[in-house]
């Protein structure tokens, strides 16, 4: 391979829009100007997550770049924001001319940038294609499914997601097993993880109660189907409260969530100090919580994949995933929205009967290595094919 990118072969053009796409991109921008030659990249940020809390912190946590371009979509219906990101995208397009686009994971930015790319002729690579959660309710769903019948290349991060693309009818040599590279990120900053102790004193949480315990758990909740319907959320902040009397609980809470416990009126829920109410946290912050946890409850796509990595027993609060994996080899158990299986397989697990689980083929800190080889190899090639 020559020493130095074509100079008329444009950029590779990387898109993030929310907070899970962040941990996966920095590593992949990270190996890109590793590779030789360097492969071009161009950041482009959507704008749908927009907080400090919910994006700030986490480029600086991650070492990502500031993007060279933000389409400031914010918030909005799943019509308007895709439709938004979309018509912002496409002068963008036209104006750098990339040589490809880049989307990782499953959100509604993944889609729209995909859509626009593909009918303009530009090439998509798809990081984190395949998984299937078989469940049309969610709108990740909708996203992974098209995505994937429409992009060039297709990255996954584990086995599985072959046979549900071959499903699909989409051709093999489109699909390349890589690795995961959530994994990448999450086992580069593991050294740099903050103290869980720190964390919570910082967040108002008192340290003694938890030495007292012997530990604490966390939790995340933002899923629509767990947080948008009172009786369900209050239901599961109920069992939630129950736990907590046994073992301190310590909550990063998405914005949704919040607003939700505060417009249903829920608030007599949560049991404090034994509930431990925090903002969305930074990705260092996160990563020294979930190591330190005797169990992690979420509802969460990316804690499943890290407490597996972490060999930290997760019980996921939803009744499929997309990542089967994590319960086949790791230390996920669904449990759904089941209350009384929730608090039966947390007192197994407090008891010592938690799954241990085996971390996943490729989930090695290689992972976005192998896509800059790949992806440069296959553009180059293009290239010079004419
Ligand atoms: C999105 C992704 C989801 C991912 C999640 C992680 C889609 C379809 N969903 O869901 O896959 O798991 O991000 O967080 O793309 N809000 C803020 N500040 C922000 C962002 C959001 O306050 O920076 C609030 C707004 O009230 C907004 C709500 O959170 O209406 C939901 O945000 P949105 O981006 O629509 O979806 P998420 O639920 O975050």
């Amino acid at each position: 391979m020559s020493e130095t990118w074509p100079s008329d072969l444009g950029p590779v053009m990387c898109v993030v829009g929310a907070r899970p796409n962040f941990m996966k991109m920095a590593p992949i921008l990270r190996a890109f100007a590793a590779h030789t030659p360097v492969i071009p990249a161009l950041l482009v940020h959507t704008g749908q997550h927009y907080d400090r809390d919910m994006n700030d912190r986490l480029f600086e946590d991650l070492r990502l770049p500031r993007p060279d371009i933000n389409l400031e979509v914010g918030s909005a219906s799943h019509a308007v924001q895709t439709a938004e990101v979309m018509k912002r995208f496409e002068p963008v397009l036209d104006e750098r001319q990339p040589a490809c686009v880049l989307v990782v994971g499953d959100v509604n930015s993944t889609l729209a940038c995909t859509l626009v790319a593909v009918k303009k002729g530009i090439p998509v690579a798809h990081v984190e294609a395949g998984l299937r959660s078989y469940d049309r309710a969610m709108p990740e769903e909708i996203n992974r499914l098209l995505t994937d019948q429409i992009a060039d290349l297709l990255y996954t991060t584990e086995r599985s997601a072959a046979a549900n693309l071959a499903r699909e009818g989409i051709a093999a040599e489109r699909v390349r097993f890589v690795g995961n590279v959530m994994i990448d990120s999450l086992l580069s900053n593991r050294q740099h993880a903050r103290a869980p102790a720190a964390t919570i004193a910082l967040g108002g949480g008192d340290p003694a109660l938890i030495a007292a315990a012997e530990g604490y758990g966390v939790v995340t909740l933002h899923r629509p189907s767990n947080v948008d319907d009172p009786a369900v959320l209050a239901a599961l902040l109920g069992v939630l409260r129950e736990i907590a009397t046994g073992l301190p609980l310590v909550f990063a809470l998405h914005p949704r969530t919040r607003q939700n416990i505060e417009r249903f009126g829920l608030q007599n829920l949560i049991d404090r100090p034994r509930m431990l109410l925090l903002p969305p946290q930074g990705y260092l912050e996160m990563l020294g919580l979930m190591a330190g946890a005797r169990i992690v409850l979420t509802d969460s796509g990316g804690l499943q994949e890290e407490t597996t990595a972490l060999g930290v027993p997760c019980l996921t609060l939803r009744e499929n995933t997309e990542r089967p994996i994590t319960v086949n080899q790791g230390t996920n158990t669904l449990v759904g929205r089941d209350i009384a299986a929730i608090r039966q397989r947390t007192a197994e697990t407090l008891a010592g009967h938690g799954k241990s689980g085996r971390v996943p083929e490729l989930w090695d800190g290689r992972a976005a290595e192998r896509i800059a080889a790949d992806l440069a190899g296959w553009l180059l090639a293009r290239h010079g094919g004419g």
